[in-house]
C-alpha cells in the first residue's frame, strides 16, 4: 500500500455515505454467523482488519463483547462508525494505519477481514500482510477472510483485486493458517448488483 491507496480510501469516505458503498450490508450476518460457528465468543479478543464503517462492531456490542479492535486506513470510516455508535464507541480500539505496515502489539483470538486482503494485489503485500497476521495472533486463534470469489468483480472501488477459491486464498496466507472451512456467499449491493464472495476460515498452527 502507498500514501496513494490512503487518500484514495480516505476520498471514498469523505464522498460518500456508509450505506452508499457496494460493500454496505444492513446486517452483518455473514461474519456473525461465522464467528459463531467458529466458537468465537464476546470474550475474545477480536480485531476487524479494515473494517471501514461497517456495522459489524456495533452488532458485537450489543452481544456483549468486550475486546474490540477496528482498523482501517481510512480515518474517516472509522469517524462514521464512531459517530454513529456514540458513547459505547469509547469500549472500542480504534485503530487507523495501513495493515501492511503495522504491527500488532498484541495478540488476538479472532482475526476479521471482508473484503480487504482481494485488494493487496503486489506479493510484497501479501509478505507484510502475513507478518501482521501471524504476530497478532494466538496459538490456535481463528482467522475469517472475505474475498471476492473468482466468479467475483474484477474490481471495486475503482481499483484492481485478485479473486480467490478456497486453495488461493490458503495458499497466499501461508501454511501457518489451516483452513478449517469455506463457503460462497453472494452479496447484494444496494443497488441489487450480485457480488460472489469466498469465505474462509483458519486456525492458526505452528
Ligand atoms: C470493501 S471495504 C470493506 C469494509 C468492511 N470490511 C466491510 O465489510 O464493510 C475495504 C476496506 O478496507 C480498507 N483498506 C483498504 N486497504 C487497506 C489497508 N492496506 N489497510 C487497512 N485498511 C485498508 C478500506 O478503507 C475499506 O474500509
Amino acid at each position: 500500500m502507498t500514501s496513494n491507496d490512503q487518500e484514495h480510501w480516505t476520498h471514498v469516505y469523505e464522498g460518500k455515505a456508509p450505506t452508499e458503498v457496494s460493500w454496505y450490508q444492513a446486517s452483518p450476518e455473514p461474519s456473525l454467523r461465522a464467528l459463531s460457528r467458529f466458537g468465537a465468543h464476546p470474550s475474545s479478543a477480536f480485531i476487524d482488519v479494515g473494517g471501514g464503517a461497517s456495522n459489524l462492531v456495533d452488532a458485537l456490542l450489543e452481544q456483549g463483547w468486550q475486546d474490540i479492535t477496528v482498523l482501517d486506513i481510512a480515518a474517516p470510516a472509522l469517524e462514521a462508525a464512531k459517530s454513529r455508535i456514540g458513547p459505547m464507541a469509547d469500549r472500542v480500539h480504534w485503530e487507523v494505519a495501513d495493515i501492511t505496515e503495522w504491527t500488532p502489539a498484541r495478540k488476538f483470538d479472532v482475526w476479521h477481514d471482508r473484503a480487504v486482503f482481494h485488494f493487496l494485489t503486489e506479493p510484497k503485500q501479501h509478505v507484510a500482510y502475513r507478518q501482521a497476521l501471524l504476530k497478532g495472533l494466538a496459538a490456535g486463534a481463528l482467522a475469517i477472510v472475505a474475498t471476492f470469489a473468482l466468479d467475483g468483480p474484477e474490481r471495486c472501488s475503482g481499483l484492481p483485486v485478485r479473486r480467490y477459491d478456497p486453495a488461493s486464498l490458503a495458499d497466499a496466507l501461508g501454511e501457518s493458517l489451516q483452513l478449517i472451512d469455506a463457503w460462497r456467499e453472494v452479496h447484494v449491493t444496494p443497488w441489487g448488483a450480485k457480488q460472489a464472495f469466498n469465505w474462509c476460515a483458519f486456525r492458526r498452527v505452528g
